[in-house]
């Protein structure tokens, strides 16, 4: 088992005087109070008994028709008895992986992929094998290469695990020709895909895309869910779904972890979706977020240092940046602290320590002010280490730089 780097960070993020562009966090400030008193309180005077009660595994059935009208909104069509509720989208990528990886087997992501997905893919001992995205995400030809080499061994791989749409931690989003072949690749080699979209929802510019699953059709993709980003991460619902043969394993994975997903958050959602304005809360979001996004961009090209890149994220809540060669960003990081400033450093999305020199940054969870005052402090130290760099080789070669300091091709 390895730990997560963010996980590690929470406890000393969360202090107050510290500027947090490390985690994940939507901002949960902007829920209305008074919707959430009026949920609870129907639940008090409605539904006591049940919530405080088990329910099903697979999860109760108001929320997995809930969870498939969220779904359609994103142009899929599911049929609720394919969902199963798990506790937090964490958790649905901890079923997946337990019931079909053996130590050993290998599965294939993106690089870099979600941070919090490699201690679960390390902990059932996977050989995972990661696969370079560009702007248009995971780069497929050097996928069906690593195929081709996997098969010469007789190697074939349990899933390929994604990120497709606005990617954490790149905040990139798989090109549309590239979703096409991916889902042909998964048919052509009888191969598991894993879609993960916690953000599809939050997208501040650009055309929808298809999902991986509505391309397929639910045939060799599973699709994982959450709601952590569009209501709350404190609910903890995520879900899977997936064809009957992997759903059963997948409840009984789950009966062994925690019997049931909370019935009480479960009957919160169930109710906020089936009766909540959770669109309208979705798009004030996005406004919020949109903001966010720009006011980053805007303060990594006047404070970042030259050589710097970054992506532009069409949504979600994550702009991945490159520093120039010379800096480690996990060094950079204990002296950002020392600043009162927090981001996640990029060696935490790969498994074989790439990713020295980026970083992941979150808009989400501060406010724009936070965000111009963190991002010109991490320029701040950046630029320091690039100093004592250059005083102490006397020589530094510096990447050209394109016009508005960002990267050429949007790579992360
Ligand atoms: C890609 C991805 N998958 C899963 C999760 C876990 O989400 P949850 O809070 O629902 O467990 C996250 C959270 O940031 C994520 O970014």
């Amino acid at each position: 088992m390895r730990s997560s780097a963010m996980r590690d960070m929470m406890a000393i993020t969360q202090r107050p005087e510290i500027i947090s562009l490390a985690g994940g966090l939507p901002d949960t400030s902007t829920f209305p109070p008074e919707l959430f008193a009026g949920e609870m309180d129907r639940i008090a005077r409605n539904s006591v008994a049940e919530v405080l009660q088990y329910g099903p595994t697979e999860g109760l059935d108001l929320v997995r028709e809930q969870i498939t009208s969220v779904m359609a909104t994103e142009g899929m069509s599911v049929d609720a008895g394919d969902v199963t509720v798990t506790t937090g989208g964490q958790q649905a990528i901890d079923l997946v992986t337990k019931v079909l990886i053996d130590p050993g087997d290998v599965l294939i992501c993106d690089a870099p992929t979600y941070p919090g997905a490699i201690p679960t893919f390390c902990s059932y001992e996977a050989d995972v094998i990661q696969i370079e995205c560009d702007s248009d995400g995971m780069r497929i030809e050097l996928l069906e290469a690593t195929l081709a080499e996997l098969a010469s061994q007789g190697r074939r791989p349990k899933f390929i695990y994604s990120v497709p749409t606005f990617q954490n931690p790149g905040g990139v989003t798989l090109s549309l020709e590239r979703r096409k072949r991916l889902v042909e690749i998964a048919r052509e080699n009888e191969i598991l895909v894993i879609e993960d979209n916690p953000y599809g929802l939050l997208r501040y510019e650009g055309e929808s895309l298809p999902t991986l699953y509505s391309l397929d059709g639910g045939a060799y993709v599973v699709y994982l869910g959450t709601f952590s980003k569009i209501l709350s991460p404190g609910l903890r619902i995520g879900w899977i779904v997936s064809p009957t043969p992997i759903r059963e394993k997948v409840v009984l994975g789950k009966q062994a972890a925690d019997l049931c997903t909370s019935t009480l958050t479960q009957n919160f959602a169930g109710n906020y979706f089936e009766r909540g304005p959770w669109r309208d809360y979705v798009d004030e979001l996005i406004g919020i977020y949109r903001l966010r996004r720009d006011t980053m961009l805007g303060a990594m090209a006047e404070y970042f240092p030259h050589g710097s890149t970054w992506t532009r994220p069409e949504g979600g809540l994550f702009v991945w940046a490159k520093m120039p060669e010379v800096i480690d960003t996990e060094d950079l990081l204990a002296k950002a602290l020392g600043h009162g400033v927090a981001f996640v450093p990029g060696t935490s999305a790969y498994v074989d320590g790439r990713g020295i020199n980026s970083m992941r940054l979150n808009f989400s969870g501060v406010t724009e002010e936070q965000i111009i005052e963190g991002i010109r402090r991490i320029g701040e130290v950046a630029g320091e280490q690039m100093f004592l760099y250059e005083t102490m080789t006397s020589e530094i070669k510096l990447p050209p730089l394109d016009d508005a300091g960002e990267t050429k091709d949007g790579a992360p």
